[in-house]
């Protein structure tokens, strides 16, 4: 393995101390930590525990103040609108720092919460940062969830002020954000003080009694110097999908977060002040946060935000264009994104239009990268294609190769390397480590690095139940895989419920919540089957009540419209099947796991408990997809 790779391992699992101690030298403090890991309460663990700063004054004003305020800070490219609008550095700090100011005046102070509900604008980067320049959490909601998924954070969350659109823009289709906020504000118990509400030209909403609008609030604001936090207070809370319906909130820290932003983003992505880095993702999911606003700008480079769709508008030529008329020399996405360009231009006829010479690496994340698609870009771009693994809770790569650490040889199938201050481990069901090329649970030896989740939202019994418990030491990831003989991890998918749909992280046990209200099914499962271009798709299987009798495909239509309705589009959920009767075990519990092993066309082993062989048999050519 690489020298420097082995060392800063070695140095960041055996010298934690001293490894993040320097790399807090990264940021610019307020008071710097004198101590950087407290472990005095295990399973819970701080970084920087005594330090102070503040994380946008970390993104915006220490870049201003070296004067490097003219550098652009954010391209915002909007396929949908045919709209490029750039901000340097100063530009940027003026309007984050105005937001904060219109924030302050409707009683926001450090603490309080803001919800953040937004299409892939400027905007929506100008308020995270607002509210990290008050050190008020922020939580940003995904845009593909409906108003019911909306709610449900707005309740947990309690923010005292809602930042939201009038619209977002999927395609051709104007999505209209207002009534879906005014429909989730129906359904919570807990009420904002203020909604402040961006309109956009493609459909200006309607304000009601709570509503302000941005532009003439932003008109009347006075800016906001940072305020400083502790590096312990929280900076966000992004919600998560679980194996269960209810959204997990993870929470990031100001000290931890900032440093691992400054620490990843030229090591393991080696990108630096100078260079131009695009991540095709949106603010709603932790790749939005992390990689589209925080890490670029903490890094003081250029951040590129794409508000489009890879395909369709106008072509699967829409990202190289992006990266030719920007510079874009390191460009993050899905794999998912690379198969949908694949098909519409299998031959990469638009790659080779381009010229992309700025092109140092692509990434890829979010779900396994099969070899396929790595070897289609590998070919086509002509540049590294690096898989990386990660997840909403780690904030940053797990594993990766260290592009500017020190940049190993790449294998197919493999997000390569565990990352510094990731002490990864592949386990047993006893939590006993298995020998390289063995399949287990991947768990990473507490503590975790900084910049990690350090609890979940007002629960941190949840955390401990959700993440600690099943493997004491550990936390469990929630993927399977291996290890192999050079150290190089394998992640093969999940090992609970929880899907990943064209790069969203979507729980199967919310759908079946919605799909299991239907006047007519008396039980449900829903699993992720294989999908050629969004990588998993849900597929219900429902058994309907005794005595009912429905035409399938009115039924499939309801279905597919009530997890639309109350999940959000998002969901993708298109295929139900009717079936006499689902597999479970003798205790009543369904074979979720074996069914997924048949459907993804494992050999998977039947479980000595199952109450009914036959049905499971029964239902085999179906989950096969057989003709
Ligand atoms: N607001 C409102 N609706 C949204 C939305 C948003 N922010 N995002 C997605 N939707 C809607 C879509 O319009 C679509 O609606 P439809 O069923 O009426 O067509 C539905 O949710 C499903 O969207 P999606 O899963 O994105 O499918 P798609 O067919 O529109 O696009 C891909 C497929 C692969 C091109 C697209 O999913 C993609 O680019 N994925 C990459 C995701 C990513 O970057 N993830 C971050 C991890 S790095
Ligand atoms: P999210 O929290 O939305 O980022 O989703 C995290 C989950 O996505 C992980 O737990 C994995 O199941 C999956 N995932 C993310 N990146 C990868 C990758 N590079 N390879 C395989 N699976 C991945």
């Amino acid at each position: 393995m690489g020298a420097a790779y082995d060392e800063a391992r070695r140095r960041s699992l055996s010298e934690p101390g001293d490894f993040w101690g320097e790399a807090a030298g990264l940021i610019d403090w307020v008071t710097e930590p004198t101590q950087v890991l407290d472990d005095s309460r295990p399973p819970f663990y701080r970084w920087f525990p005594d330090g102070e700063l503040n994380t946008c004054a970390n993104a915006l004003d220490r870049h201003v103040a070296a004067r490097r305020g003219d550098r652009i800070a954010l391209i915002h490219d909007s396929a949908v609108t045919g709209k490029v609008t750039t901000f340097t550095y100063a530009e940027l700090l003026d309007r984050v720092a105005r937001c904060a100011g219109v924030l302050r005046s409707l009683g926001v102070e450090k603490g309080d919460r803001v919800v953040i509900y937004m299409p892939l604008v400027p905007e929506a980067a100008i308020a995270m940062l607002a509210c990290a320049r008050l050190g008020a959490p922020h939580s940003v909601v995904f845009g593909g969830f409906a108003p019911a998924e909306l709610a449900a954070r707005i309740d947990d969350a309690e923010p005292k002020v809602i930042v939201s659109a009038s619209c977002g823009i999927e395609g051709t289709r104007v999505v209209e954000y207002k009534p879906l906020l005014d429909e989730a504000l129906e359904l919570t118990a807990h009420r904002p003080h203020t909604c402040v509400i961006l309109q956009r030209p493609q459909a200006a909403a309607p304000l009601g009694p709570l509503d302000v609008d941005w532009a003439q609030v932003m008109d009347a604001a006075e800016p906001v110097g940072p305020v400083t936090v502790g590096a312990t207070d929280p900076l966000y809370v992004l919600y998560t999908s679980g194996t269960t319906g209810k959204p997990k909130g993870i929470v990031r820290d100001n000290g931890g977060h900032a440093v691992a932003m400054a620490w990843s983003l030229p090591n393991v992505y080696g990108i630096g002040p100078d260079d131009v880095w695009w991540a095709a993702s949106d603010v709603g999911w932790v790749v939005g946060h992390s990689y589209i606003v925080y890490a670029p700008l903490i890094t003081g480079c250029t951040t590129v935000m794409y508000e489009g769709k890879p395909v369709g508008t106008p072509d699967a030529g829409a990202f190289w264009r992006v990266v030719e008329q920007h510079g874009v020399n390191g460009l993050f996405t899905a794999p998912t994104a690379i198969r949908a360009i694949k098909k519409d231009d299998p031959q990469g006829a638009l790659i080779a239009e381009r010229d992309l010479s700025s092109l140092r690496t692509l990434f890829q994340a979010g779900e396994r990268l099969d070899p396929d698609t790595f070897a289609w870009a590998s070919e086509h771009l002509g540049v590294p294609v690096v898989d990386n693994w990660w997840q909403t809770e780690t904030g940053w790569p797990m594993a990766s190769s260290m592009r500017g650490l020190d940049p190993l040889p790449l294998k197919p199938g493999s997000p390569s390397v565990r990352v510094p201050g990731f002490d990864v481990r592949v386990v047993d069901e006893h939590g006993h480590e298995v020998p390289a090329g063995t399949e287990g649970n991947i768990v990473v030896r507490l503590p975790l690095p900084p910049g990690t989740l350090p609890t979940l939202w007002g629960d941190d019994q949840r955390y401990v139940e959700a993440y600690l418990s099943a493997f004491p030491g550990y936390y469990s990831t929630g993927d399977g895989g291996y290890l192999d003989d050079d150290g190089y991890l394998y992640v093969m998918g999940r090992t609970d419920d929880v899907i990943n749909v064209a790069g969203h992280r979507l729980s199967t046990g919310s759908m079946e919540a919605v799909v299991s209200t239907h006047p007519m099914v008396a039980e449900c499962a829903v699993i992720g089957v294989h999908d050629q271009i969004k990588g998993q798709v849900p597929r219900a299987f429902v058994v309907l009540k005794a005595g009912t009798q429905a035409d399938p495909g009115a039924l499939q239509a309801e279905i597919v419209e009530m997890v639309r309705d109350r999940i959000g589009p998002v969901a993708a959920l298109r295929q139900v099947a009717v079936v006499p009767a689902l597999p479970k075990t003798r205790s009543g519990k369904i074979l979720r796991r074996t069914m997924r092993g048949i459907a993804d066309g494992r050999d998977e082993p039947v479980p000595s408990t199952i109450e009914d062989p036959g049905v499971l048999e029964a239902l085999a050519p179906l989950l096969r997809g057989d003709p």
